[in-house]
Order: C-alpha cells, then structure tokens, then sequence
C-alpha cells in the first residue's frame, strides 16, 4: 500500500494518511500500532496526554521498520506551555518513545486564556534548529492564533492539526491555512465513527464505488488535500482505512459530502479550551 506524501513548507515529506492513537490504553496500544505497521502506515499521530507514547515505543521497537520509513508525532500538553516547560515536555515525551529525534512536534491547543503559545513557539523554533524535531506545528489553532504566531516570530507552522469532518468543514481555518503555507490535518476524520458513517449520502457513495462509509469519507478527506490520522483498534479498520487509494469520488460526490457541514464539534472549541 503507497501512501502519498505531503510536501510541508520546510520540504519535509509527510505521509498524507496515517494512524491515530487517541483513547488508546497503554497496555493495548502496542497491538495497535503493531496491526497499523503490519497494514502498511508508517505515521503515527500520538500525544502526551493520550499516556501512551511508551505503547507506541513498544511497537516501533519491535517492528523493525527503519527509523528513517517512520512519521512519529507527538504533542506538547497545555499544562507544559512556556518556554522552558516545553523545551522539558519535549525531552521527556522523546524519552518515553524511544526515539533520538522526532518527525512532527505539536503545541495540542491554543488555550489562549492561558497566552503561552508564543512563548512556546519559540521553544519549539529552538527545537527544530537544534536538529531535534524535523518539523514543527501546531493544532486546534484558529485563523488569528495562526496569524498571531507568524506575526510575532516570522517561524510558520508547518501543519495545524484540527477537527474536520463532513459535519465540521472547518472553512475559515482551512483558508488561513492555505494562505499561510500550513498543512491541514483532519482529527476525528471519521467524526469518530458515529452518525456519520450512516448518512444517506455516505451509505449510497459507499454502495456506488463498492467501498465502506469510512473509505468513503476518508477519500473525501484526501480529495480536499488534507492529511488524515484515522484511529481504529480493530484489525480489519486498521486495514480498510488504509486501503483508500484505489478509487476516486467526482466534484459532485465531493460536494454532496462537504453539504453534510453543521458546525458539529465532536470536542472543545478551541477558543475556549484551557
Ligand atoms: N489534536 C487533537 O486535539 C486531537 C483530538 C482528537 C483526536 N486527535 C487525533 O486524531 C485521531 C483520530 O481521531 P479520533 O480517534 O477522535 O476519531 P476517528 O478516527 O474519527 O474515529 C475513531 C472511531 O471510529 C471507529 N472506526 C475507525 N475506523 C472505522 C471504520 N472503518 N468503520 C467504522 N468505524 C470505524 C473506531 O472504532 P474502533 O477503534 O473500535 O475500531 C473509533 O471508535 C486520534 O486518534 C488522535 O491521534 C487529535
């Protein structure tokens, strides 16, 4: 299975579709990153606070895949925002995956209340200088988080990972992206696998390719250009949603799934997350 790579803003190549962690246990994410080398992804999108970086170690230990094959992210949790906080978050984070550098570092979300991220910023600007992360972005920011950032350290992110779905097409933040040079990655792609994969127009999509509702959104996803991360801890998912390369949607098909859009979070407003 060929994953296409998407090119960031400082030539670092990104595998367009990779595997998610969130929710997770410890003791089971070893198996499922496992399945998800053994189907063929080589990202993986995980986090400080998922608590299970040490299961994706496991994994990546045993696998064999070499380390130059690999994607790994990690993210910088909220309560370790600031400059030092952060230059420490991400030792301990590299330690506990077993790595010597790390492909995609991540601020998780803005918390503007808090008004740390520049300062973590430029952390992480330390960071990539230092040859110790290969690129640098954030997640959950929205368009005046983005410009803020670009504005007052001239460093642009090289990824803004955030919710999208048919049911959350995120337009403003997708534009602000493009404008600016940023990669968009889809979390929660699938909207978590709930009402979305039984919508009408999903199902019948599904029925006219002779593919399922999550190939279906997943390929609508890769047609909009975004980097998706779906997550699965079964088996069969974890293959099925890597198997998205063989069919393609029309504009219409496209634009029947992008008319889903209800502004529906399945998880915190960025501007209010603290
Ligand atoms: N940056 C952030 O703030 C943030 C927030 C949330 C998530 N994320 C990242 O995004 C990744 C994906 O998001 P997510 O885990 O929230 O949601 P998701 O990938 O949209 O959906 C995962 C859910 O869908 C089910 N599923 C997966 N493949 C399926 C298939 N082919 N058919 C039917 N159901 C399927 C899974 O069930 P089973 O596992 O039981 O198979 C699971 O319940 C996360 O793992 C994490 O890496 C980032």
């Amino acid at each position: 299975m060929t994953v296409p790579n998407v090119k960031l803003n400082n030539g670092v190549e990104m595998p367009q579709l990779g595997f998610g962690v969130f929710q997770v246990p410890n003791d089971e994410t070893e198996a499922a990153v496992t399945a998800a080398l053994d189907a063929g992804y080589r990202s993986i999108d995980t986090a400080k606070i998922y608590g299970n970086e040490e299961g994706v170690a496991a994994a990546l230990a045993k696998s064999g895949v070499a380390r130059d094959e690999l994607f790994i992210t990690t993210k910088l949790w909220n309560s370790d925002q600031g400059y030092d906080s952060a230059l420490r978050a991400f030792d301990d984070s590299l330690s506990r995956l077993g790595l010597e550098y790390l492909d995609l570092y991540l601020i998780h979300w803005p918390t503007p209340q808090r008004d740390r991220y520049v300062d973590t910023w430029r952390a992480f600007e330390k960071l990539l200088a230092d040859g110790r992360v290969r690129a640098i972005g954030v997640s959950n920011f929205q368009p005046d988080h983005l410009r803020r950032l670009v504005d007052e350290t001239g460093t642009v992110p090289a990824v803004n990972q955030v919710e999208l779905h048919p049911y959350l097409t995120n337009e403003a933040v997708r534009a602000t992206d493009a404008e600016l040079g940023i990669a968009t990655e889809a979390w929660s792609p699938l909207a978590k696998g709930g009402d979305l994969l039984a919508e009408d127009v999903v199902t019948s999509l599904a029925k006219k390719y002779d593919r399922t509702a999550a190939q279906v959104v997943l390929r609508w996803h890769l047609r909009l250009g975004n980097i998706v991360i779906p997550k699965s801890v079964t088996p069969s998912r974890i293959a099925e949603n890597l198997d998205v390369f063989g069919f393609e949607l029309t504009d219409d098909d496209v634009a029947s799934l992008s008319a889903l859009e209800r502004g529906l979070r399945t998880g915190p407003d960025p501007d209010q997350f603290n």
